[in-house]
């Protein structure tokens, strides 16, 4: 029998190929080196010159912020690189008004934290405003790297492709444009079609919601979390909240209830529940889509793939209590198979 530490560095790279993008090329041979790969490009081994700033950041992101783990910088991070580019909005495009994207203007523009739906991202956004000019990079590209690598960080999240060479922000981004948990689901459904989003897509983006927690919605339940395992990105989400489970510690959004149950987005809801590899798969497509959303054709066509600086994702289905489990829950992780793969596979950033 392989070590338990092959088999979880096989269907990571498994995972990891379903994903458009470039197998970092130590990936490719985890199979004969196993037992001395970290999970983690060097730069040493850099392919594409054009990337080698982008593994400094990296480090710094994934070390000095989120010291390896799915900690609070960490969620922060994949919420800010959607409330970035998330008030994108294709009636604008089409009216030729101001507009926003994933350009950073998040940490460019102080008054875009000063409103209410960005409440708790002043923190992230902080952190993240003087990586610019400390690696030479723009703030587009700091704040959707940021955005993937939090879901590498988070156990079960998948790998998207890192595109770099976005453009500074042009303006600051209009106010009205993001999602509010207190919207019906036909307004959220209309807002995330205008950001040029499926109904399936915007499902599919919610379930990072998985590692979320709530600070402004209720506030006689600061830091309830959405699911009852907060610090891995599973599909347990998807099943606590169609179900309507609440512990003291959890708390459901109006706007996740509604697309667990109503009809529209019900269905797609469903596919999730049961099936971390399906959501995986389905997500990175989806946050790839949004780490470019609302930039110019042509300057899509001219970002560089950079994803050669990834870690390896770490596939939460192989670390699973084995057994039957009770009620017909979902089988949970097995805390301590986690944590030696984190310190297996997120080894130099760990504190
Ligand atoms: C219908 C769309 C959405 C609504 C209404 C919504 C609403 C919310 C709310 C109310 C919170 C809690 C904020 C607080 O009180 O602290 C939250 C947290 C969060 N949201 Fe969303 N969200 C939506 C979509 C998304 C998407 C598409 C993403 C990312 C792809 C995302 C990522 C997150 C994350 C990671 C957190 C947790 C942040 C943390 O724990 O620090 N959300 N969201």
């Amino acid at each position: 029998m392989r070590p338990f530490s092959t088999v979880i560095a096989f269907s990571a790279v498994a995972l990891h190929a379903t994903n458009t993008h470039a197998i970092p090329p130590q990936a490719v041979f985890i199979s004969s080196a196993a037992d001395s790969y970290s999970g983690i490009p060097d730069v040493k081994d850099a392919v594409n010159p054009i990337c080698i700033p982008f593994y400094g950041l990296r480090d710094a992101i994934m070390g000095g912020l989120f010291q390896g783990r799915c900690n609070l910088n960490a969620k922060a991070a994949i919420r800010i690189s959607f409330h970035d580019a998330g008030p994108f909005s294709l009636a604008s495009q089409a009216a030729g008004l101001p507009n926003s994207g994933a350009d950073g203007s998040i940490i460019v523009y102080p008054e875009e934290l000063t409103r209410d739906l960005n409440n708790g991202l002043q923190t992230i956004a902080g952190l993240l405003a003087p990586l610019p000019d400390q690696f030479n990079v723009s703030p587009g590209d700091v704040v959707h790297l940021a955005g993937t690598l939090g879901l590498l960080a988070c156990p079960g999240g998948p790998s998207t492709t890192v595109f770099v060479g976005r453009p500074p922000p042009r303006n600051i981004a209009p106010d009205g444009f993001l999602p509010n948990s207190a919207h019906s689901i036909e307004f959220l459904t209309a807002r995330f079609a205008d950001m040029g989003f499926s109904e399936r897509e915007m499902v599919t983006l919610v379930g990072v919601h998985s590692i979320g927690k709530q600070m402004f919605i209720d506030p006689t339940k600061i830091n309830a979390t959405f699911d009852t395992t907060p610090d891995v990105l599973d599909t347990r989400f998807y099943t606590e909240t169609r179900d309507g489970k609440v512990t003291p510690h959890t708390i459901l959004l109006d706007s996740d209830v509604g697309f667990a149950t109503q009809p529209p987005t019900a269905k797609h809801w469903e596919s999730f529940i049961g099936n971390q590899t399906l959501w995986a798969i389905d997500y990175a497509a989806a946050h790839e889509k949004l780490s470019v959303l609302g930039l110019d054709p042509e300057t899509v066509a001219g970002l560089i793939d950079c994803s050669e600086i990834l870690p390896l994702p770490i596939d939460i289905t192989k670390l699973l209590v084995p057994g039957p489990v009770e009620g017909g829950e979902e089988p949970m992780v097995d805390p301590v198979k986690l944590e030696a793969v984190t310190r297996r596979y997120r080894s130099i950033w760990l504190a």
